[in-house]
């Protein structure tokens, strides 16, 4: 069943009121008011999905969250700082290729979701998730102003009987650290008053093998109360829930995840050029190791890291194991690794071309994929926008075709790039001197391309199952 969130309008100066259609009443009284159980309070509007949940940050985490619990029938309210994002989904609009924008526009028309700028209304949310982003600083330090941001927004109105969830990836000691005190700050108590906890996202985009549903949500509370209502809502919405005894466990297993991944892919990335060198196929190789049933699990190198999580994650614990005078080696050898890798493919590029008689300086150079990786419309930290530096550095002509991403966009770290999109033709092919394969979309028909481009350089091994145009071919 469904509950409405009947809404005065979003009336950004005004006084904020929600009612909800049904369910369990108004919000909880202040702290030092009533003397009610909340804890007990807030599980019953929360196994009645009857509480009112927020999402705040509305992106690639935060808009499929918005919409897993109004698929699951509770209230939903979603903020975002970025005017523009809201007014878009409260036109029924999603700007995130794995939300279609008919769930959004059903929500919202049934006023079952409610999109806004305007943390006012967060009084009213019983259940607060946190899904804004964490990047790294200009030298490389954990950004987690956003973090900061929000936990002030909350406390300006924290009242009793609320959850607050933190999703977005951090350092183990965030959620206790950063979050706690300051939601502390006018008299409210953790645990007693208002319940904090930590479950990491989890997803991988562009992934079809596996719903929001199917991947289990880990939890860690600051206390066994708040671990307790976290994990309660959770199992309103997906299948299978971990809970852990800290948000600091929750905390370090997202980010032994991507560290998993950051240090397998530096490896294979090694491997490649150690293979190269030999003479061996390091595709060959993987899919020969893959068969083994057990003990082996596949990566695949390929032209640097990407996204927003894998190049940025393991160095928020790297940072944090400095203050406990650990230095995280492996950390660092994978990022050295993994940075490099642009400049070899650049290297292999420029090799390729010699053999042509031809030289990098002044060739037309054009670039398949721009988004981080395959399938997917995210160009955050994506290797291609270093590789478009270093082919600028180097005198080359460059244009793009991403079926994905199809206007050129501003990166926060290269703003200086302008970079043309062209379709994907034979004749666009054939003017080029090389296409470089960066992203390996599968809307790209790669027997087309190997038969009009003069030579590929592959990334990966996109054009692996081509058994024509074997000579044109390239693997960097
Ligand atoms: N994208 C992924 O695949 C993925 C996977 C797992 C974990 N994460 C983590 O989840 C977090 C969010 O990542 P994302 O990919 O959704 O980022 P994103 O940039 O796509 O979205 C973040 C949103 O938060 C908004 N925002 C920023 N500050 C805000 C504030 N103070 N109040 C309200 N809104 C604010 C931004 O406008 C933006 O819309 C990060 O910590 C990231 O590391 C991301």
């Amino acid at each position: 069943m469904t509950r409405k969130l009947s809404v005065q309008a979003c009336d950004r100066e005004g006084p904020v009121e929600f009612r909800r259609s049904q369910g369990v009443g108004a919000a909880e009284a202040p702290a030092g008011g009533s003397d009610a159980p909340v804890f007990e309070k807030l599980l019953q509007k929360i196994m009645s999905r009857d509480a009112r949940v927020a999402v705040m940050g509305l992106g690639y985490v935060g808009l499929p969250l918005v919409r897993l619990f109004a698929a699951k029938g509770f209230p939903v309210m979603g903020f975002d700082l970025d005017q523009a994002k809201v007014d878009q989904l409260n036109r029924g609009r999603s700007y995130i290729k794995s939300v279609p924008s008919a769930a959004i526009a059903k929500h919202v028309a049934e006023k079952q979701l409610m999109v806004t700028s305007d943390v006012r209304h967060l009084a009213t949310a019983d259940a607060i998730f946190i899904c804004v982003p964490t990047p790294l600083t200009g030298d490389g330090k954990p950004d987690v102003s956003s973090i900061r941001q929000t936990a002030k927004a909350i406390s300006n109105s924290l009242r009793r009987g609320q959850l607050i969830v933190l999703e977005s990836t951090s350092y183990p000691g965030t959620t206790r650290e950063i979050m706690k005190p300051e939601l502390e700050r006018k008299g409210l108590r953790c645990g007693t008053d208002f319940f904090l906890a930590f479950s990491p996202e989890r997803e991988d985009p562009g992934n079809k093998d596996f719903t929001m549903e199917q991947i289990p949500k880990i939890v860690g509370g600051i206390d066994d109360a708040s671990r307790q209502a976290a994990a309660t809502l959770y199992k309103e919405a997906v299948n299978k829930v971990v809970e852990v005894s800290s948000c600091e466990a929750a905390e370090a297993a997202k980010l032994l995840e991507n560290i998993y991944r950051c240090v397998n892919i530096a490896l294979v990335n090694e491997l490649k050029m150690c293979f190269d060198r030999m003479g061996i196929d390091v595709w060959e190789v993987i899919g020969a190791a893959s068969t083994k049933p057990f003990g082996f699990q596949a990566f695949y190198p390929g032209p640097g890291l990407g996204g927003h999580c894998i190049p940025i994650d393991p160095f928020y614990l790297s940072w944090k194991a400095r203050e406990f005078q650990f230095n995280t080696r492996f950390i660092d050898l994978a990022g050295e690794l993994n940075i490099q890798m642009p400049f070899y493919v650049i290297a292999k590029l420029e090799e390729a071309l010699r053999v042509r008689g031809k030289k990098l300086a002044g060739a037309r150079i054009l670039m398949l994929g721009l988004a981080y990786k395959k399938d997917i419309d995210d160009p955050r930290e994506s290797p291609a926008f270093r590789l478009l530096e270093l082919l600028e550095q180097k005198g080359a002509s460059v244009v793009y075709n991403d079926p994905n991403i199809p206007k050129f966009p501003t990166m926060r770290h290269y703003q200086h790039l302008k970079v043309k999109a062209v379709p994907l033709t034979p004749t666009v092919l054939e003017g080029v001197d090389a296409a470089l394969v960066v992203t390996d979309h599968g809307d790209f028909d790669y027997e087309m391309i190997a038969k009009h481009a003069p030579l590929i350089v592959d990334t990966r091994n996109a054009c692996g199952g081509l058994e024509r145009w074997r000579e044109k071919i390239v693997r960097a």
